[in-house]
């Protein structure tokens, strides 16, 4: 591990918690970001994409279903299914606008007034993770 990894880590632990203590809700889960093993889907470089390379890649559905499993269903529940904190990512549009949405929330969390709502993955988890996720989203999507 790095150790520029190492520390976005601990700066990224440090601000979950501290969303985590306003609502105790929060509370289930791991607060560190879980690595994501990808090696198996194809590169994709390192210049952020604005679209699924992934879209209906299986072993991404996969790999993402378990990465999301890891770092996000203590928020947004589990199965995509949210139990009220946080947005339900089953209604994320689907197709190229919905990329750019959920990739740019992945990348870099969201924080207003002062408060971190969610933390940014981007440079902990990478690319590769955010679009598996994404296409396993897909696959839960529901109108
Ligand atoms: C600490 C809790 C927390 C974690 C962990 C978290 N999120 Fe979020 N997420 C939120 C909250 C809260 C919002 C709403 C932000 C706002 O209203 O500004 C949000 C918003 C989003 C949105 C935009 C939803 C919309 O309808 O506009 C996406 C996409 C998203 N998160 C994806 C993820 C993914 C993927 C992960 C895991 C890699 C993740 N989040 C982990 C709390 C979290």
């Amino acid at each position: 591990m790095s150790p520029k990894f190492r520390r976005t880590t601990l700066i990224l632990s440090g601000l979950v918690c501290v969303a985590s203590v306003s609502s105790s809700l929060f509370a289930h889960g791991n607060m560190t970001p879980q690595p994501v093993d990808t090696h198996t889907l194809p590169d994709i470089g390192d210049e952020w994409r604005k679209v699924n390379p992934y879209r209906d890649n299986a072993e991404a559905a996969k790999i993402g279903e378990s990465a999301y499993g890891q770092n996000c269903a203590r928020c947004h529940g589990l199965e995509a299914m949210s139990g009220g904190i946080a947005p339900d990512l089953r209604y994320l549009e689907t197709g190229d606008s919905g990329d750019e949405w959920f990739i740019n929330r992945f990348q870099h969390g969201s924080a207003h007034d002062g408060k971190v709502y969610m933390p940014p993955f981007g440079d902990v988890l990478g690319q590769k993770a955010g679009w598996a996720i994404r296409t396993w989203l897909d696959t839960k999507h529901e109108e």
